[in-house]
């Protein structure tokens, strides 16, 4: 059937009609024939192969796979979970380790009047001295205009039976010897020579200021550092 066959029925008319349709579908078929139909086959599960078999009959393999990919993905959830709780945990406890490091707790009673203990606070060395009587009196009627860092001792001290400081002297950073030098009860540093009293304070040498008083509290018959 040829275009010039149809155009020459009569508009409108079935036979007009009857000669479109079959022109099209002439037209349709000549356009497609060198497009070859696409294969899914290999992609197709067992299940839709054949279209006259219920996909029930397949149901308990579909299961199986998909209960092993779900529990699959449930397991490495809860591994993956359990590495960060772990991770999460760790960090707290480097926490706690910190905390405890930055805290030192001394027993009074282990110190008795006149002695002197050596501990550790935050990795640095810490004196305590339990000073007597004489010390305490001498400390404190010392002339603020004959120190090289003035500081009254009442101001060095929680109570002024017990000094606590930090172990590092002030010129270049040696740790002092207790209870040695130039003053009853204080300190000398023989790297260079420097002597600090009972109070801490620098009284003779080149260190430049008096040790640093660490941070303490006294609850009960523990004294608390940091
Ligand atoms: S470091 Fe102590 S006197 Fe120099």
């Amino acid at each position: 059937m040829s275009f010039a066959n149809t155009v020459r029925a009569p508009l409108g008319t079935a036979s007009f009609k009857a000669r479109i349709g079959a022109v099209s579908c002439l037209a349709r078929r000549n356009y497609h024939t060198d497009i070859p139909e696409p294969d899914f086959e290999a992609y197709r599960s067992n299940s839709s192969k054949q279209a006259n078999v219920s996909r029930d009959k397949f149901d308990a393999k579909r299961k199986v796979y998909s209960y092993t990919l779900v529990g699959g993905a449930s397991a490495a959830t809860v591994y993956m979970g359990k590495e960060i709780v772990q991770d999460l945990v760790g960090y707290l406890d480097i926490n706690d380790a910190a905390r405890a490091l930055a805290i030192t707790e001394i027993k009074l009673n282990d110190v008795p009047v006149g002695k002197s203990l050596l501990t550790t606070w935050k990795g640095m060395p810490l004196f305590v001295r339990h000073r007597t009587e004489a010390e305490i009196k001498a400390e404190q009627a010392v002339d603020l205009l004959s120190l090289r860092d003035p500081q009254h001792d009442s101001d060095r001290s929680l109570t002024p039976e017990w000094m606590i400081l930090v172990g590092v002297c002030t010129h270049l950073g040696c740790i002092p010897l207790q209870d040695q030098g130039s003053f009853a009860g204080g300190m000398y540093c023989p790297c260079h020579g420097s002597h600090y009293d009972s109070s801490g304070r620098i009284r003779k040498g080149p260190a430049p200021l008096n040790l640093t008083v660490a941070p303490h509290k006294i609850k009960g018959e523990y004294l608390i550092v940091g």
